[in-house]
């Protein structure tokens, strides 16, 4: 298994204040593979995929990512993990401002030892003509072609998404989604996608759903309908 999370919790807050939001969350993915995280607003689909991308210390169970446990890292260590294997895009893109595309992109380029081939990343995305722009200049589903082309140009081994497409019209998501099959399709990136989006889990090889902390059902999807036949987005 390239992703195992066994019993995973998380609780914020302390004494009375403290809530558990993760209360022993158990899920795992093959290399290669596709999945969502589905379930209502609130339930911890975020912090879970955030304990997943090394971005919050966890409290308890363990998560492994490639034979790497997570538990007991360090905030250097968790660093150090994330710029290696992790890409991360997010509703709102979270571009730098002040940045052009190509300095965004940069940026995350100099982060890592083994970069993507920047050229062909930029045609690959449809970026090429677009590359001297601020964030400001693009389109919605510009600006998150360029996230995801800042995510990827680390080459990571797995891309965590959280609701992608939520502040895209129908047809930017689509061409957004189909983005993404196409990157698992080539490069062989393992994509795990926070959504509540109910036609997007279609795609996914499997679909995982959470309710109030927990996991309560893991289902296998035998035949993912392609991006571009996604109907009701
Ligand atoms: N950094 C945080 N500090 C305190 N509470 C948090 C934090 N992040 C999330 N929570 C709480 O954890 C619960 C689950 O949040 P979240 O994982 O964002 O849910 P979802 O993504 O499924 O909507 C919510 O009640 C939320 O208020
Ligand atoms: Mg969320």
């Amino acid at each position: 298994m390239y992703l195992e999370v066994t019993n995973l919790k998380k609780s914020y807050g302390t004494g009375e204040g403290r809530q558990e939001v993760l209360k022993g969350v158990s899920m795992g993915m093959e290399q290669g593979s596709t999945a969502s995280i589905i379930g209502s607003s609130g339930c911890g689909k975020s912090t879970l995929l955030n304990c997943i991308g090394a971005l919050e210390v966890i409290d308890g169970g363990d998560i492994q990512i490639d034979g790497k446990s997570l538990a007991g890292l360090g905030k250097r260590a968790r660093g150090e993990f994330r710029r290696n294997h992790i890409g991360y895009i997010f509703q709102f893109f979270n571009l730098l401002p002040d940045l052009t595309v190509r300095d965004n992109i940069r940026v995350s380029e100099r982060l890592t030892d083994h970069p993507m081939e920047y050229g062909a990343l930029l045609d690959q995305l449809g970026l090429a003509g677009i590359e001297k722009k601020y964030p400001n200049q693009l389109s919605g589903g510009q600006q998150q072609r360029v996230a995801i082309a800042r995510a990827l140009v680390k080459n990571p081994r797995l891309l965590l998404c959280d609701e992608p497409t939520g502040a895209l019209d129908s047809a930017t998501a689509k061409d957004t989604l189909m983005l993404l099959e196409k990157i698992n399709a080539a490069y062989g990136t393992t994509i795990l996608m926070v959504t509540h989006n109910q036609v997007i889990p279609q795609m996914m090889r499997r679909n995982f759903v959470m309710k109030d902390g927990l996991i309560i059902e893991d289902r296998v999807n035998e035949h993912p309908v392609p991006a571009a036949d996604l109907e009701g987005l």
